[in-house]
């Protein structure tokens, strides 16, 4: 591509970013954004939302002109499937920006002389790391890569457009001991905890940002500073949502909760808290749903064949499960079903209380305490109100991840 298009193309970019933020980038982060073309850091075929819950694949050599507008589009484009889910993709620019100001890789204690170090952990394509590369200067950056064949390619990506971070292929969730500590961590993939490794190499006053995921929600950014003691400390921010860490070696087949429980006893009750109200698509709920009661995840049922529409919710390390019934006509009072050694609809119902009794916080009023025996502290509004997961899940929130 010709230098004009390629200014055009990012200037398109800048323009969709802006909107989508709300006002112009930081000089510094639109200056990296133009210097370093996204196209270049793509395969032949990416895949892109069809608007059905499903995706459509562009091909470059017979798509030309889609593709390359896919790639200077403010939207994410997977680059990789496997089984059937997307594992890597080129996230959407406007939340890489956002990640990198939250990350504050532009902080003014950085300095020519002393650049900040910094590790990013989930290399994909490797556009985000040559942005930090542009940003923080050569020398300065580490990159961790799980796939091997994403860790070549996103290495020969970065070389051809003239970056040179250390790639390494391996689990992030180790992180990379070799040049810490770090004064930005920053991952590109959401996780439920924070592996004890990115805070043991983080300086004191350093910076970790993460995505958020749980059972529940996958949704969320956090964004932690790591004291001298090494304790880890801060909030939730109100955007994102990025495909999960993936563990180093495949996790034991999970049994089906439901399969096991079915011969154990039911408990049948009324509730008048409305399905919807807990898993319609409200992130600020789902959010503090997921924070504190753990490990529990839902499905709907729409088929009709127990209920006009059926909420399920188990469990995947007990044999629970509870389903709330819709019976097509009342909107007071639904029919719930438990069984296993945990109460999940009860644990549910409890997490929504104490969420209305608190004022309906949004995800930015939550945060968290990671102190240096790897426990992990959730806390609303200041680190003095702390969050009681149910009683099963404080059990795992606070085990060493
Ligand atoms: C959303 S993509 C990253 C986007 C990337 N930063 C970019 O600019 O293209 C997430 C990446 O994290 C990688 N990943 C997932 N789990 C990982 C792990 N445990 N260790 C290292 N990388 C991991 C995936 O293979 C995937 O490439």
């Amino acid at each position: 591509m010709n230098a004009p298009a390629q200014a055009a193309n990012t200037q398109g970019l800048l323009t969709e970013v802006a909107e989508q933020l709300g006002g112009p980038l930081p000089e510094e982060l639109a200056a990296a954004l133009r210097q370093v073309p996204r196209h270049q850091f793509l395969p032949e075929t990416i895949w892109v939302r069809d608007g059905q819950g499903g995706y459509q694949h562009i091909n470059r050599s017979t798509d030309p002109d889609e593709w390359m507008a896919a790639a200077y589009a403010d939207q994410t484009l997977v680059t990789q499937f496997t089984d059937g889910l997307p594992t890597s993709s080129a996230s959407m620019p406007s939340m890489v920006l956002r990640m990198l100001q939250l990350t504050e890789v532009t902080a003014p204690e950085r300095t020519r002389q002393q650049p900040f170090k910094a590790i990013e952990l989930g290399t994909g394509t490797g556009f985000n790391a040559a942005l930090l590369c542009a940003l923080l200067g050569q020398g300065t950056l580490t990159t961790v890569e799980l796939d091997p064949v994403l860790a070549e390619q996103s290495e020969r990506n970065l070389k051809a457009a003239g970056y040179a971070p250390t790639v390494v292929q391996g689990d992030a969730a180790k992180g990379c001991p070799g040049p810490a500590p770090y004064a930005r961590v920053l991952a590109t993939f959401s996780v439920d905890q924070i592996p004890p490794a990115w805070i043991a190499q983080t300086a004191p006053g350093g910076r970790i940002v993460t995505p958020w995921t749980s059972a529940w929600c996958c949704y969320g950014t956090l964004a932690l500073t790591v004291s001298a003691s090494g304790t880890a400390q801060g909030r939730f921010h109100d955007f994102a949502s990025f495909m999960p860490m993936r563990p180093s070696s495949e996790p034991e087949t999970a049994h089906s909760p439901h399969a096991h429980a079915i011969a154990a006893e039911e408990a049948k009750s009324a509730t008048a808290l409305s399905p919807w109200a807990v898993a319609g698509g409200d992130l600020d709920v789902e959010f503090h749903l997921g924070l504190t009661v753990p490990g529990a995840f839902f499905s709907w049922d729409t088929t009709g064949e127990h209920a006009p529409v059926r909420l399920c919710i188990e469990d995947a390390t007990s044999a629970s499960w509870a389903t709330v019934d819709y019976d097509g006509t009342h909107t007071t009072e639904f029919t719930v079903t438990q069984t296993g050694p945990r109460r999940l609809w009860d644990e549910i119902a409890a997490a929504y209380a104490s969420w209305t009794n608190n004022g309906r916080p949004g995800v930015d009023r939550h945060g968290l305490t990671v102190h240096a025996d790897g426990r992990h502290t959730l806390w609303l509004d200041s680190p003095d109100h702390t969050l009681d997961p149910s009683a099963e899940g404080r059990a795992k929130i606070s085990k060493n991840p």
